[in-house]
């Protein structure tokens, strides 16, 4: 579990992503395809060229919805649910690619807000990317 200072700085930095879900999440997805290619095989019906409007669009959801689950640290079976039931139902996307994608989102965090991803906030982050993780493949048999 986080505690109240992870919390608080979890949703600290959120708060700065927001503006830039695209960008952001559109570079944690080509870092995650080129350094772990089976993961582009969830993708066949994508543009996986580097900048796409496929994988920026899709980079913004993704990092849209950790930065609403970074407000609900409390509550992520709920505020996931249907997440969840789209990874484990109809994608079965297999969990290694959740650790891998974990890692290149820190790694742009970092790269792009040195200031606020102190050591402490990194392990906010990898703990909050974790349990989301959990619960995203928390369906799967
Ligand atoms: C779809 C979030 C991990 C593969 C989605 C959507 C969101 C999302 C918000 C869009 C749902 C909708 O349109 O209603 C997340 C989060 C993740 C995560 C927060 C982990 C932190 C992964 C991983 C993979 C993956 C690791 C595979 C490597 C997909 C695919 C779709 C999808 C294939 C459907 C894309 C489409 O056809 O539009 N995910 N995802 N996701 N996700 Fe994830």
């Amino acid at each position: 579990t986080l505690t109240a200072a992870e919390k608080a700085s979890l949703v600290a930095l959120s708060g700065k992503i927001s503006g830039h879900a695209e960008a952001l999440g559109a570079e944690a997805l080509e870092r995650l395809f080129f350094s772990f290619p089976q993961s582009k095989t969830y993708f066949p019906h994508f543009d996986l060229t580097k900048g796409s409007d496929d994988i920026k669009r899709h980079g913004g959801k993704v990092l849209s919805a950790i930065g609403e689950a970074a407000k609900h640290v409390d509550n992520l079976e709920q505020a996931l649910s249907k997440l969840s039931d789209l990874h484990a139902y109809n994608l079965r996307v297999d969990p290694g690619n959740f650790k891998v994608l974990a890692h290149c989102i820190e790694t742009v965090l970092a790269a792009h807000f040195p200031a606020e991803f102190t050591p402490e906030a990194q392990a906010a982050w990898d703990k909050f990317l974790a349990a989301v993780s959990a619960v995203l493949t928390s369906k799967y048999r």
